[in-house]
């Protein structure tokens, strides 16, 4: 299934993922992709405070891996794009996140693409001249689950 969302602000981008921050189960991963600048880190903080996460959540560019415990369950934030093509090789314990307590979330998985666990919701965010556009699909039950209560709390009428 597939789910769409047209925000204009930064405060709608997190208004969405705060919704979907209040339904994340232990072991769901969300995959974001888009350009530079797209508001990949920006849907990460919503999804933050939907956790319940009070900290300011930054962008882990240079720390690849960020941890928030202070949550309904823990946020395993993460920035593969300084890693590059070779992301899968590093021994990060990438696994130990992906199959952990929390839900993981993955700026540029891209590069993570073998290592990844098969059922994962794939955020894409595109920047229009006039509006951002994010677009929500499921690649197994699992995530399937989670956008069907998304729709439920967060109905698309924009
Ligand atoms: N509707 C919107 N949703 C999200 N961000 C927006 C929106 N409108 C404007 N912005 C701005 O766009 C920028 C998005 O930056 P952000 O760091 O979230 O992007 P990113 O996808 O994580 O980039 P990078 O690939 O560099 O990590 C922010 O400066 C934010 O204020
Ligand atoms: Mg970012």
């Amino acid at each position: 299934m597939m789910l769409t969302y047209h925000t204009t602000t930064v405060e709608e981008t997190q208004a969405v993922a705060r919704a979907l921050g209040a339904i994340v189960q232990p072991g769901d991963l969300l995959c974001l992709s888009g350009d530079l600048g797209a508001g990949k880190t920006t849907f990460t903080q919503g999804l933050a405070r939907g956790l319940g996460v009070e900290e300011p959540v930054s962008s882990p560019t240079f720390t690849i891996i960020k941890e928030y415990d202070e949550g309904r369950i823990p946020l395993y934030h993460m920035d593969i794009y300084r890693l590059g093509e070779s992301a899968a090789e590093e021994e990060l314990g990438f696994d130990d996140y992906f199959y952990g307590e929390g839900v993981s979330v993955v700026e540029w998985a891209e590069w993570l693409q073998e290592v990844l666990p098969a059922d994962r919701v794939q955020v894409v965010h595109n920047l229009t001249p006039t509006h951002r556009e994010i677009t929500f699909a499921a690649t197994g039950p699992r995530s399937e689950a989670r956008l069907k209560e998304l729709e439920k709390t967060c109905p698309t009428w924009r």
